[in-house]
C-alpha cells in the first residue's frame, strides 16, 4: 500500500505508527514478546492460551478489547499480540476512520488473520461503528451502491481478521460494539515490584547504572504506569549525569524526582492543582467536572482519562453523581482536618 494513500485514511503499519505521548522515543523500551511483557500476568496468562489455541486451528483469534488508563501498555499488547500470531498488525484510531468507505478500505486491505488496531475505539463514529457490528461478526461489510436514481444493497466479503481495540474509557463504548469482542481484558496499574522490574530491564536497554534501591524509588512515584516509569527513568538520569556520576541510587533518584515536583506519592502538579481546588475553592465538593476543570485550566477529557484514574485508585477523589467530592484521603493529603475545615469554611474561596 503505498505510504501517502494509506496514511490519508489514518492506516499505517504498526511500526511507522505515531501515536501521541510516543513520539518514538519509547518504542525501543517496549517488549515485543509476551515473554518479556512484566506485569498483568493474568492478562498474559489468558492471552498466551488463546493465541496458541487460535495458532492451533489455523483461525484468526477472537477480537480483543482493551480496556485501563494511558501508559499501561494497551498498544504494546496489540503490537504483541500480532507478533505472538505471527501476523502483520495494522494500527488506526477511532477518530481517524472517519467514514464507513475508509474503514471498508482498511479492511479490504488486511490479510487473512492480520490484526487491526483501533486505538481510541470509543470515538468511532456512530455510522463507522455501525459498519463495524457485520465486519466483526461475520466478516462482512454491508454497503449501500447508489446508481443515479436507484440504490441496491451489497453485502462485500471481507478477510477474517482480529479486531484488537483500546480504549481508556470503560463507559464511553456501546454495548452492542462492547458485545462483539470475545476478549476483554481490563488492565490494571502495576504493582511497584513490576515497575521496578521495568525500570531494570530499561536501564539496561538504555546502558544506565541503576541501583536497585534507586529503581525502587522511582518506581514508588510513578503511578503505577509503565509509561510514566520510563518518563522518569530519563529524568532522573540527566541529573544523575549532572550532578553526580550518571549512577542512579535512591538518593539522587528522589532528589531529582522533588525537583521535578513528583511527589512521595507520585502526584505531580496538576493532581495538586486539581485536589487543591476541590479543598480550597469547592470545600471539598461536589463540583462538576466541567467546572473543576475550567478552575484548573485542564481539558476535562485530560483530567478525566489521564488525572483522576490514578487519584480515584488511591482514594484521593470521589465520583458521584453529583460531581467529584474530597475524601479523607484528600484532607490527610494535605495535613488538614477534614471534619474541621468544613465546618469552619476554612478553605472556602480563600484564593
Ligand atoms: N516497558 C513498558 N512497559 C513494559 C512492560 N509491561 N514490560 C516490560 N517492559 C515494558
Amino acid at each position: 500500500m503505498p505510504e501517502g494513500w494509506c496514511s490519508i485514511l489514518g492506516v499505517r503499519l504498526l511500526s511507522s505508527i505515531k501515536i501521541e505521548e510516543d513520539k518514538g522515543f519509547d518504542r525501543s523500551l517496549r517488549p515485543e514478546k509476551l515473554a518479556d511483557y512484566i506485569g498483568q500476568e493474568r492478562i498474559k496468562e489468558n492471552l498466551k492460551v488463546f493465541i496458541e489455541a487460535a495458532r492451533k486451528r489455523d483461525d484468526a483469534l477472537d477480537h480483543v478489547l482493551l480496556y485501563g488508563a494511558p501508559g499501561l501498555g494497551k498498544t504494546t499488547l496489540a503490537n504483541i499480540i500480532a507478533r505472538e500470531l505471527g501476523v502483520k498488525v495494522r494500527a488506526t484510531s477511532g477518530p481517524a476512520i472517519q467514514r464507513p468507505i475508509d474503514l471498508l478500505v482498511i479492511l479490504k486491505n488486511l490479510q487473512e488473520k492480520e490484526v487491526l488496531f483501533i486505538d481510541e475505539i470509543h470515538r468511532l463514529s456512530k455510522v463507522v461503528e455501525e459498519v463495524l457490528y457485520s465486519a466483526m461478526e461475520d466478516f462482512t461489510f454491508d454497503r449501500v451502491i447508489s446508481k443515479g436514481a436507484t440504490s441496491r444493497a451489497a453485502k462485500i466479503k471481507l478477510p477474517k481478521f482480529t479486531l484488537v481495540g483500546a480504549t481508556t474509557r470503560s463507559g464511553a463504548i456501546s454495548s452492542p460494539l462492547r458485545d462483539r469482542f470475545g476478549i476483554i481484558f481490563h488492565l490494571h496499574f502495576y504493582e511497584p515490584a513490576d515497575l521496578e522490574s521495568i525500570v531494570l530491564r530499561s536501564s539496561d536497554i538504555l546502558k544506565i547504572t541503576v541501583k536497585e534501591d534507586g529503581a525502587a524509588e522511582i518506581a514508588s512515584r510513578a503511578r503505577g504506569t509503565p509509561r510514566i516509569v520510563n518518563r522518569l527513568l530519563r529524568r532522573v538520569r540527566d541529573f544523575a549525569q549532572v550532578l553526580g556520576d550518571g549512577l542512579i541510587d535512591a538518593r539522587i533518584a528522589g532528589e531529582a524526582l522533588e525537583k521535578l515536583g513528583v511527589d512521595q506519592m507520585g502526584l505531580d502538579d496538576v493532581d495538586r492543582r486539581i485536589l487543591r481546588s476541590l479543598v480550597e475553592k469547592f470545600k471539598g465538593g461536589p463540583v462538576g467536572i466541567e467546572t473543576l476543570a475550567a478552575t484548573v485550566n485542564e481539558e476535562s477529557e485530560n483530567i478525566e482519562e489521564v488525572y483522576e484514574p490514578f487519584l480515584l485508585q488511591k482514594g484521593l477523589i470521589m465520583k458521584t453523581p453529583r460531581g467529584r467530592t474530597a475524601t479523607a484521603g484528600t484532607y490527610s493529603y494535605f495535613n488538614i482536618d477534614g471534619e474541621e475545615a468544613s465546618q469552619q469554611k476554612l478553605f472556602f474561596n480563600r484564593d
